[in-house]
């Protein structure tokens, strides 16, 4: 039987209450299947370490990292320690370390939610946006001179590399290659910013030659915004820059009706360092310790890192669980809504997951 090895880090805030949720749907989905199981290991990296230690995780965490399978990410994110500082120390760090250059993010309307447009029936919103991870905006270039005069100047320098970019657009071309449209917009804003976005432009004709099968088309990102909510049908696979793809994955998060529900992998494709999955609804203050969170984005992120690992079957079963729940308006959460407690949605997906035994049985 094999062993998958996943390291979790629940981090700040609900994270601490949605991976141990998501831990308890893989642990059952592995009692349901024969062939695999789970070892995990836990990191209690993230605010509180660094209260302790003055760091978000330990000059050698990555190396603890390094050798497992996949890894479960919860959140990243204090009240009280500047957004940076946790942003650069833990999430980005091992993003950056483990070069997981693609993180995909797909939308979809779940069953049994209320997504907020009205024209929109569920089969037209059915998004996948890669959003480029290893540099562009977020890439740390810059700096600050003169702090406290008058004259201070700051600077953050958008950084793409031909590289960078032709990975990233190789790996969406195939996933829009692999989705029954074959649709890819590229994201652009080249309109206005004129050395970076140009590449990007030119890399993505490119890179489209080697996929004759995939129909794309290009949109700036502001007309995008538009798009998304007055013609979502038209949109299938997207890629963005790191920073143009952050906002518009809340967006569709938010226009398939959830933050709470949104997933993510931050994806290695070339497998040389394990993957990263995280729900991307972040650590949530306000409601965190009070067993309200709603899981489902985490459980979506489950689906993505069994799918990562192989496991087809489990991954669709998870999301049918899935699915099931949340067709059942008494297990939504405060944010769809409904009451339901965290303890609660998560019992439901894993009761319907069963075991190995009653799936025999049945
Ligand atoms: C995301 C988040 C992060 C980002 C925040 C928490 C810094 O918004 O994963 O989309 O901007 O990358
Ligand atoms: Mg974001």
């Amino acid at each position: 039987m094999k062993t998958y090895a996943i390291a979790t880090i629940p981090g700040d805030g609900i994270g601490k209450e949605v991976v141990p949720a998501g831990r308890q749907v893989l642990e059952a989905i592995a009692d349901s299947s024969s062939g695999f199981r789970f070892a995990f290991e836990n990191f209690d990296w993230g605010g509180d370490y660094y209260r302790q230690h003055g760091v978000m995780m330990p000059a050698d965490g990555l190396d603890s990292l390094r050798h497992k399978d996949a890894i479960l990410f919860g959140s990243a994110g204090d009240p009280d320690i500047p957004d940076h500082i946790t942003l650069w120390g833990l999430r980005l760090k091992i993003c950056q370390g483990f070069d997981q250059y693609a993180n995909v993010r797909p939308t979809r309307i779940l069953p049994g939610i209320d997504a907020p447009l009205k024209r929109c029936k569920p089969e037209d919103l059915n998004w996948v946006i890669v959003r480029e991870n290893s540099e562009g905006e977020y890439s740390g270039v810059g700096g600050r001179v003169h702090q406290g005069h008058p004259i201070e100047a700051a600077t953050d320098v958008t950084m793409m590399t031909r590289a960078g970019v032709e990975r990233v657009m190789r790996f969406a071309f195939k996933l829009a290659q692999s989705r029954p449209r074959k649709l890819l917009t590229v994201i652009t804003k080249s309109n206005a910013q004129r050395h970076a976005m140009v590449m990007w432009d030119e890399i993505a004709l490119q890179i489209s030659k080697e996929f004759p099968d995939v129909t794309w088309d290009k949109e700036i990102v502001d007309a995008a915004t538009a798009r998304m909510v007055n013609r979502p049908a038209t949109l299938d696979t997207l890629v963005a820059t790191n920073l143009h793809a952050d906002i518009l994955s809340d967006l569709a998060a938010a226009l398939a009706g959830s933050l709470g529900i949104a997933p993510t992998g931050n994806i290695d494709p070339e497998r040389r360092y394990p993957s990263m999955f995280e729900p991307i609804h972040g650590s949530a203050f306000d409601i965190m310790g009070k067993g309200l969170a709603n899981p489902v984005g985490t459980f979506w992120s489950c689906v993505m890192l069994l799918e990562h690992l192989g496991e087809f079957d489990a991954a669709q079963r998870l999301m049918g669980a899935i699915e099931q729940v949340t067709a059942n308006p008494t297990l939504h959460t405060g944010d769809l809504g409904g009451k339901a407690t965290t303890a609660q949605v998560t019992q439901a997906v894993c009761n319907l997951l069963g075991t190995a035994e009653q799936r025999l049985a049945a």
